[in-house]
């Protein structure tokens, strides 16, 4: 027996003023921890050495909003200050198509290589991350301040981009 796998139609792009409603939608389908105010996303398509993306899938005969990725250049490094891909696309490979964004973006620019923070209870993109090859460098205590309480973050990079 043969199985298939449909690749799905998507597109990645920089983010516009008039993504930010479906952003919306999306920001809220997203576990309250990992949620962004919609007025820190608006923020990011002014920030300067700052570059948002988005990610569409083709769904229903129409392009919709699956995901983003928010990038801050930090000296050597850049920043992934934020990634998320819609629930109901996660798993179909979309999370790591933003990465290889990031990656570009970091070897267009000439820098060493990419940074994030994740909060420890994460962990299903804590391994994420340590499969694509990031690093844990430090633990910052009381990173975050979530609806459960403040929780600490790890600090990860990922060289050679
Ligand atoms: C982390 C995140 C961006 C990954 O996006 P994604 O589109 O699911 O990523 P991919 O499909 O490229 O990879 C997902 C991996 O998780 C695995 N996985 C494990 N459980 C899974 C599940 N329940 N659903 C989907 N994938 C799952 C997949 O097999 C895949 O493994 P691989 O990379 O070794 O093949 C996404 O899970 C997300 O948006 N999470 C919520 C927000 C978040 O935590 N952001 C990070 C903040 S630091």
């Amino acid at each position: 027996m043969t199985t298939t796998r449909r690749t799905p139609r998507f597109r990645i792009r920089r983010m516009q003023e008039a993504d930010l409603l479906p952003m919306a939608g999306l920001l809220q389908r997203l576990p309250p921890a990992d949620r962004w105010p919609l007025r820190h996303m608006a923020a990011e398509l002014h920030r300067p050495l700052g570059w948002a993306w988005v990610l569409d899938v083709w769904e229903a005969g129409r392009w919709r909003l699956a995901g983003y990725l928010i990038l801050w250049e930090q000296g050597e490094l850049l920043h992934i200050a934020n990634i998320a891909v819609d629930p109901a696309h996660q798993g179909q490979g979309h999370g790591r198509r933003l990465m290889r964004v990031a990656k570009a973006v970091a070897r267009r620019r000439g820098m060493k290589g990419l940074s994030l923070e994740v909060r420890v209870s994460n962990l299903r993109a804590l391994r994420w991350y340590l499969r694509l090859g990031f690093q844990i460098r430090r633990r910052i205590r009381n990173l975050y301040q979530t609806p459960q309480g403040w929780e600490d973050g790890l600090y990860m990079v990922l060289e050679h981009v």
